[in-house]
């Protein structure tokens, strides 16, 4: 599904350089790299300021700190997404409310959004790069952008977004790192004191609104990593649509596509099938990996057990029949060949 060793043999001198020139440099957390990193990210994903944090979920967390919603408010996540977008609602000390996905893509739906009296916020996961559009709500709401690295234009629903930087993204550091964007000066000041244990000046630890800070950064060395792979990232995007393409034509027709925007960056190319768990069986027999994200719906998370949710029928469908295939941009023509030949001599 990703070939990261791979991935560094086509880049490895420019990664390798940065890396070393920043060790030499001695400055670890912080500085200019980390600077002219988030300066750099931000303008990528469209947003006026970007603040680095530890990791996708961090960014999420101080996302939601930010806003500074009172304990116990309520937030809407959708059924089918990476756990940490429900697990860093209660990390930050308010209540996920898992709601359905549209029955046509594995995003929100804005008509079955199940506000509340306590409702206070929603989080949009544009999943696998797939914007999640939520027209006419009255409510913060922030991007789940974690899967959008590449996408063009950004999916953006919110007034703050939280990146993932986790090595397997189509954007990834050698090893955790994450994002908040905003385009207020003010939030971003927030999130950095948050980021940086609630410090206005040296050893003078303030409250964030009602929060208390902590520690939670990019560290420069992941910082250089980032930079040295930006200028790759179109080409690697590209070479995701044009596989995204031949699978769009070749696979059989009992295979259903989900639909995707023209500026889709595919980070993951997801179809529903019958049968879903012995194809691939065959496919794994054949050589072929493959995964499902997400097998178990929010809804049916045992860490969000005796909490508020909606009936999810269509993420429950959704995860009993989706399946990933390989798409990196590391496919040679022959393995795309194999898949879509082990798709065609399957039988249903
Ligand atoms: C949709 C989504 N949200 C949040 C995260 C969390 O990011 P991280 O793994 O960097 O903490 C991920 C990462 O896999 C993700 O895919």
């Amino acid at each position: 599904m990703a070939d990261l060793a791979l991935r560094h043999k086509r880049m490895g001198a420019a990664i390798e350089t940065a890396v070393l020139e920043q060790l030499r440099s001695g400055r670890y957390v912080g500085g200019p790299t980390v600077e002219e990193a988030q300066r750099q990210l931000a303008k990528h994903f469209g947003w006026g300021f970007g603040v680095g944090v530890n990791s996708g979920t961090d960014a999420l967390i101080y996302a939601l700190l930010a806003l500074d919603l009172p304990p116990g408010s309520e937030v809407i996540v959708p059924a089918v997404t990476f756990f940490a977008t429900a697990g860093a609602v209660l990390r930050a000390g308010l209540v996920p409310v898992v709601a359905d996905v549209r029955s046509d893509l594995p995003l929100l739906d804005p008509r079955r959004l199940p506000i509340r009296a306590a409702t206070r916020a929603v989080i949009a996961v544009h999943l696998y790069g797939e914007e999640c559009p939520l027209p006419g709500i009255d409510l913060p709401v922030v991007d789940d952008s974690a899967q959008c690295a590449g996408a063009d234009p950004q999916p953006r629903t919110g007034q703050i977004a939280a990146v993932s930087f986790y090595p397997t993204k189509t954007l990834g550091a050698a090893g955790d790192g994450g994002m908040v964007f905003t385009d207020q000066a003010a939030v971003a000041e927030r999130l950095r004191r948050l980021s940086h244990h609630g410090m206005s000046t040296p050893y003078l630890h303030d409250r964030v609104g009602s929060q208390v800070g902590a520690n939670s950064r990019l560290d420069a060395l992941q910082a250089a990593v980032l930079l040295a792979q930006l200028p790759d990232l179109p080409a690697r995007v590209t070479a995701r649509r044009r596989h995204a393409q031949i699978y769009d034509v070749e696979l059989p027709c009992w295979v259903r596509r989900l639909p995707r925007s023209p500026g889709h960056p595919v980070h993951q190319y997801v179809v529903r099938v019958p049968s879903r768990d012995r194809l691939r069986e065959k496919l794994a027999e054949a050589g072929i990996e493959t995964a499902i994200y997400y097998p178990i719906p929010l809804s049916r998370q045992p860490a969000l057990t005796g909490l508020p949710h909606a009936e999810t029928p269509c993420a429950d469908a959704f995860c009993a029949e989706s399946l990933a295939v390989p798409v990196h941009e590391g496919l040679t023509g022959q393995e795309l060949e194999r898949v879509v030949a082990t798709f065609r001599s399957f039988s249903l």
